[in-house]
């Protein structure tokens, strides 16, 4: 009788839960007190045989430990959680944190160098302050020609030969003295030219520029890869054009214009009713420019393409303001998930 008492009250302890401070009082008054369940007990325990007495009262005091044990843990549960409650609402949901989004130069960028790289071409960076040789010296600008001018470089005063790099073909120099062909490479990177900063230009903006090097590369191979990148890049149904132009460190060179989308070629405001917009420098390697670097022109042939990121950028979002690209308002910047 006694042991199947002791065992439902045991179990019942070991099941209490309690809200606050005055529930566990009450507990305690209900089991442990002079008058509680488990102090009866123990004065029925007189009744035990005397042959039990040992085991029984073994039971009764693990039972009253269990229940004081199990009262100072609740009491610790309510000290803890009422704390904090007084301070937070445990049971509200939780603020919802705001993602950042991808800024849209880095989207456009990631999207050119996707399309690239599916027709083999790997990703090379490179130093934003470099030295005369690699941005100009290498590419084939002889010493004091006004093409350093035609960049609006930014020189160091105490030290000319300090230079912010006008565009990342300073890194295809870096590639070409420091590996052989094949070089099939894209160098991505921000690059410095001293402007006026206005809606329309700033000193500084960002690049991809494109080099294949290896035997037998022909203008064809130029034109191709660049057919394929502004279909992939604007449609299907974009076309190119390719107009002569020159470049120092490319022989022949172009430039090269896209049908402009927004009329697709009939010519509107955006393409000043031309039909086309130029997007792109290219050209073939001049093959001084291979000789500074090491490589053999009788050997090796190549191209280069450079194109300006906003630029692409604008022709994908028709950001009016180029200044918009570097302001970081995050209203703008919401606007590319
Ligand atoms: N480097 C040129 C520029 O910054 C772009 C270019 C790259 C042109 C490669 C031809 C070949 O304008």
């Amino acid at each position: 009788m006694i042991r199947e008492k002791i065992a439902k009250i045991a179990a019942a302890v070991n099941d209490l839960t309690a809200k606050s401070q005055e529930e566990v009082e009450a507990l305690r008054i209900q089991y442990l007190s002079k008058k509680g369940q488990i102090s009866e007990l123990f004065d029925d325990f007189r009744n035990v045989p005397k042959e039990d007495k040992r085991e029984i009262g073994q039971l009764l005091n693990q039972l009253r430990d269990a229940a004081q044990n199990k009262l100072v843990e609740l009491k610790a549960i309510i000290d803890t959680t009422q704390s904090t409650a007084d301070k937070h609402d445990l049971t509200r949901s939780a603020d919802t944190i705001a993602l950042g989004t991808r800024h849209p130069l880095s989207l456009v960028k990631e999207e050119i160098i996707d399309i690239f790289s599916r027709i083999g071409f790997s990703v090379a960076e490179g130093p934003e302050i470099e030295d005369d040789w690699h941005v100009f010296g290498a590419l084939n600008f002889p010493p004091e020609h006004p093409a350093r001018d035609m960049q609006d470089t930014f020189f160091i005063e105490q030290n000319p030969d300090v230079v912010l790099r006008t565009h990342t073909s300073s890194v295809q120099t870096r590639i070409m003295t420091s590996q052989q062909p094949p070089i099939r490479v894209l160098c991505p990177g921000r690059v410095y030219r001293n402007e006026a900063i206005s809606y329309r230009a700033h000193c500084f903006f960002h690049q991809i520029e494109g080099l294949y090097i290896d035997k037998n590369v022909s203008f064809a191979d130029l034109k191709q890869a660049l057919l394929y990148f502004a279909k992939e890049m604007f449609g299907e149904e974009t076309e190119i054009r390719l107009r002569p132009s020159y470049f120092p460190f490319t022989e022949p060179s172009a430039e090269m214009d896209i049908s402009c989308d927004l009329c697709g070629g009939k010519g509107c405001n955006f393409c000043k009713h031309t039909g086309w917009v130029e997007i792109l420098g290219c050209g073939m390697v001049d093959p001084n420019v291979l000789k500074a670097c090491g490589i053999d022109p009788d050997v090796y042939t190549g191209y280069a393409f450079g194109m300006g990121v906003e630029r692409i950028a604008n022709l994908k979002y028709r950001v009016k303001d180029l200044r918009m690209f570097s302001e970081n308002d995050v209203r703008f910047l919401q606007q590319f998930q």
